[in-house]
């Protein structure tokens, strides 16, 4: 039987998923171009977030179908599966409810991708689901938010521009966040706190974690070693003071994993890092020397069980709180990427970002990765494209998604020289 919905918004009623579904409404009305339906556990929010979404979709609202699904109920998310060709989920921490819809996209058939940033988690998916994925045609993409599709479209797009320029890729790139303006949420905290949990108790996960090609799969035959701060350094290159960033320990490992994915289209022997710019100068110095100690307090605090329930209890957002919509409309985000090929050759690209990193910009990114999926990689309510498998938003998407993001999800894609 055909699937009724080309999108199924799980978790629409999460802090990311409001925001995802206002922003579906606004884009693609009720059914237009694309027909879709949210999703959770709880029917009482569902309808609520329904009621919300008047502004955007005027009386159309009441018709916006409703699905009803825990994270555990595999027959539920089956059936969710069966009627639609694409689930976008923002259900996290992933590494604790996110399993079950994987595996039933990958058994259905059903196309796939979320916002996760946990690398030990997506390992494990892979390692389980790749096959069912292949042979059902399930094509499942991860790090669909500020974690990892500015960095890893913005590798994409500086290696388009060297091969333009240069004939050839540059087989070492840095990234550097050169500024940025935005909060956290209480479920990208849960996820974080999580993982450090995972690590804590597990020295093999963090053997896994400080792998740089932990997600290539299996021969990608990379050994390059590979940049890793760890302090306040001074990037010459840059001109200005920086720290590590912590966003880094997922997005260097998409890329290698779409470098291998992309038939090593990078290099075999690519080098890749990133960092945050804290400027020039004693201020600049300063600056990096205090965001350094912020993170291992922060670190530190969320490995040890009491400061972390402290934490949890007192300073962090809790589940389902996140920035003030005034935050997410004032905030931004600016990197920098500068490539250099095998004769010395440079170019210096820009990625920028018109909302706050991690949820006002971050919910247009999942929104278009999620429209690409269901829009362009399928005609005629078939798949077109890339076969079924574990891909990331480099290796399986092209120039028409830089397009969507830079038409309809306010980022730009910029040379500098
Ligand atoms: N990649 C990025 O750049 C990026 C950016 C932002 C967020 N994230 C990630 O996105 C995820 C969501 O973040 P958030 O702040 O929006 O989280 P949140 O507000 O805490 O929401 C979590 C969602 O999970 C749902 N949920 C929990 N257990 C469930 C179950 N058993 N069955 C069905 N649904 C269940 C909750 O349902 P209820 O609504 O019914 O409580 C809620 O909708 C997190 O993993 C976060 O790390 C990533």
């Amino acid at each position: 039987m055909a699937a009724q919905y080309d999108l199924v918004v799980f978790g629409a009623t999460s802090f990311v998923g409001q925001i995802l579904s206002h922003y579906l409404a606004q884009q693609f009305g009720l059914n237009g171009e694309l027909t879709w339906a949210i999703a959770g556990r709880s029917e009482r929010k569902l309808q609520a977030l329904r009621g919300s979404l008047l502004q955007e979709l005027g009386d159309d609202a009441k018709h916006l179908p409703i699905i009803v699904a825990d994270a555990s109920d595999e027959t539920a998310l089956q059936q969710l599966c069966n009627n639609t060709r694409v689930v976008v989920s923002t259900v996290g921490p992933y590494a604790l409810y996110g399993e079950t819809l994987v595996k039933t996209c990958a058994a259905t058939g059903t196309d796939y991708c979320d916002l996760t940033g946990e690398p030990q988690w997506i390992r494990a998916m892979i390692d389980r689901y790749q096959d069912q994925a292949v042979a059902s045609g399930a094509r499942i993409v991860h790090c669909c938010g500020f974690d990892s599709i500015p960095s890893d479209m913005g590798v994409y797009h500086l290696q388009q521009q060297a091969q333009q320029q240069f004939g050839q890729s540059a087989k070492r790139v840095k990234m550097r966040v050169k500024a940025a303006k935005g909060g956290m949420s209480g479920g990208t905290v849960a996820s974080i706190v999580n993982l450090t949990k995972e690590a804590v108790a597990d020295p093999g996960l963090r053997k896994q974690l400080a792998n740089p090609f932990a997600l290539c799969p299996a021969g990608h035959g990379f050994s390059a070693r590979q940049p890793n701060q760890k302090g306040a350094q001074f990037d010459r290159d840059f001109n200005a003071w920086s720290t590590p960033f912590i966003m880094a320990a997922i997005n260097t490992r998409i890329v290698h994993r779409s470098n291998a994915l992309r038939e090593n289209a990078y290099g075999a022997d690519f080098v890749y890092d990133e960092a945050m710019l804290t400027g020039r100068g004693g201020k600049g110095r300063i600056m990096a020397g205090a965001i350094v100690a912020g993170l291992a307090a922060f670190m530190a605090g969320a490995a040890i069980k009491p400061s972390r329930w402290l934490l949890e209890k007192t300073v962090l957002p809790k589940p389902g709180e996140g920035p003030s919509p005034e935050d997410q409309l004032n905030g931004f985000f600016d990197i920098r990427f500068q490539g250099t090929d095998a004769n010395g050759n440079t170019i210096t690209t820009k990625v920028t970002g018109d909302r706050d990193p991690g949820y006002g910009s971050t919910g247009k990114m999942l929104g278009q990765a999620a429209a690409a999926l269901a829009l362009d990689y399928h005609k005629d309510k078939e798949k077109v494209g890339k076969d079924g498998g574990f891909w990331t938003p480099a290796s399986i998407f092209d120039e028409r998604f830089i397009e969507r993001l830079t038409e309809h999800a306010g980022l730009t894609f910029e040379v500098l020289d």
